[in-house]
């Protein structure tokens, strides 16, 4: 007998056990291979982090020193795919160049495809962003880590710690989040052997969404367009009126702050020249809040991942037409990790639909 009861949104239907992370939506806990969000970013960088998610499961897992190699190494590899990148991706958002670049690598490329993918994306991201500013791409350096190599490939020089620092804080943080949207894409994907590349590809363009990993770009228009927080209550009171959706709010899975918010702050304030611009989001930030319990009495809407997002990333001086291409940097990591654990134990993803159309007499 069918079941005929749709669950569009496929809220609180468990499809899997993992071991990669526990989203705590009620505590506003996030728990990456038993290590607390605050303690992961306190004790460990990207490459820790994604040495952390491949344990028992791919070459480097659990080997920081070996993946941060195996991770430069994939960068230079990669960078000789950059000349078929900028050929192919003239007028393209930089998203929408991580789209292209990853759909040209190869299956056959015989170097581990949780490394190529994750050293194809900081190079080719930085390749598009030279390429907005009239330069040349950059060579990757195989001595330094994502975080460093990526903010000297877009500055053309090192950027300096408290920077690197920020932009390694950052992409240690979105690793990896449970059972989200672009991440149960790559598991579906997975899921028919389709292979790595086409996962995490797949993965990508689900991520690209303004509901998903698009948010924090917006966030910055929105603060740009209050502009001064004694306008706030004003402009929240009239966007709601109109419908409009708060960007870097609201959570499917948390009912209480984002943890990864207070991550994200904390490093904001450790880079220069933030103080004012911090205060005024936090204060935007209250608002916004405030705003959403008088607009949506009883629906436990709070800050998400995507509002420091977008303060740290601006600090950082990326341009925020850069923000979700620089998110699937990060979140690579955790994608090839479901990968991997998709493949390792789980069958086909293959739900059902209920037919609503005509039969036939
Ligand atoms: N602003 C205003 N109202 C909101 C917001 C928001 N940011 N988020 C939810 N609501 C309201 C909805 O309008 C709805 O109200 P209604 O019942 O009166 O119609 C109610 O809260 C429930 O919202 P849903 O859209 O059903 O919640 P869902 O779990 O499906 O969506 C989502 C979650 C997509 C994140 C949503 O909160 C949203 O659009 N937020 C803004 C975009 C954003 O910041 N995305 C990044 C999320 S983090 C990440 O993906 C990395």
């Amino acid at each position: 007998m069918l079941q005929t009861r749709v669950n569009s949104g496929l809220d609180g239907i468990i499809v899997a056990d993992t071991v990669m992370s526990e989203v705590d939506g009620e505590e506003g806990r996030l728990v990456v291979r038993g290590h607390a969000l605050p303690e992961l970013v306190a004790t460990r960088g990207f490459e820790g982090v994604a040495a952390l998610l491949w344990t028992d499961y791919a070459t480097g897992g659990g080997d920081e020193a070996a993946v941060t190699k195996g991770l430069a190494k994939a960068r230079v590899r990669a960078f000789k795919d950059v000349p078929k990148l900028l050929a192919a991706t003239e007028g393209l958002t930089p998203v929408e160049a991580l789209r292209v670049g990853l759909g040209m690598l190869p299956d056959s490329d015989p170097l581990p495809h949780h490394f190529l993918v994750c050293g194809a994306l900081p190079v080719f991201l930085a390749a598009v962003l030279n390429r907005a500013k009239g330069l040349s791409p950059l060579a990757p350096d195989l001595a330094l880590t994502t975080a460093q190599d990526l903010l000297r490939m877009i500055r053309g020089q090192r950027a300096g710690e408290v920077f690197e620092k920020g932009l390694d804080t950052y992409l240690a943080t979105v690793a990896d989040h449970g059972f989200n949207a672009s991440t149960f894409t790559g598991r579906v994907v997975a899921s028919t052997q389709a292979g790595l590349i086409s996962s995490v590809l797949a993965a990508l363009c689900a991520l690209k969404g303004p509901l998903h990993g698009g948010a924090p770009g917006p966030v910055l228009d929105m603060l740009d367009e209050i502009g001064d927080s004694a306008r706030a209550e004003a402009w929240f009171d009239d966007a709601f009126g109109k419908g409009t959706t708060l960007m870097g709010f609201g959570h499917r899975i948390y009912k209480v702050r984002d943890p990864r918010a207070d991550v994200l702050k904390a490093a904001v304030a450790t880079l220069p020249a933030t103080a004012g611009r911090l205060a005024f989001a936090s204060e935007v930030e209250q608002g916004a809040i405030a705003a959403l319990r008088r607009h949506k009495p009883g629906r436990r809407l709070d800050t998400n991942v995507e509002y420091y997002t977008a303060l740290l990333l601006e600090a950082l001086e990326i341009p925020r037409e850069a923000f979700t291409a620089l998110f699937a940097v990060g979140r690579a990591a955790g994608w090839c990790a479901h990968v991997f654990e998709q493949e390792k134990g789980g069958r086909i993803i293959r739900p059902q639909s209920n037919y609503v159309g005509p039969r036939p007499a």
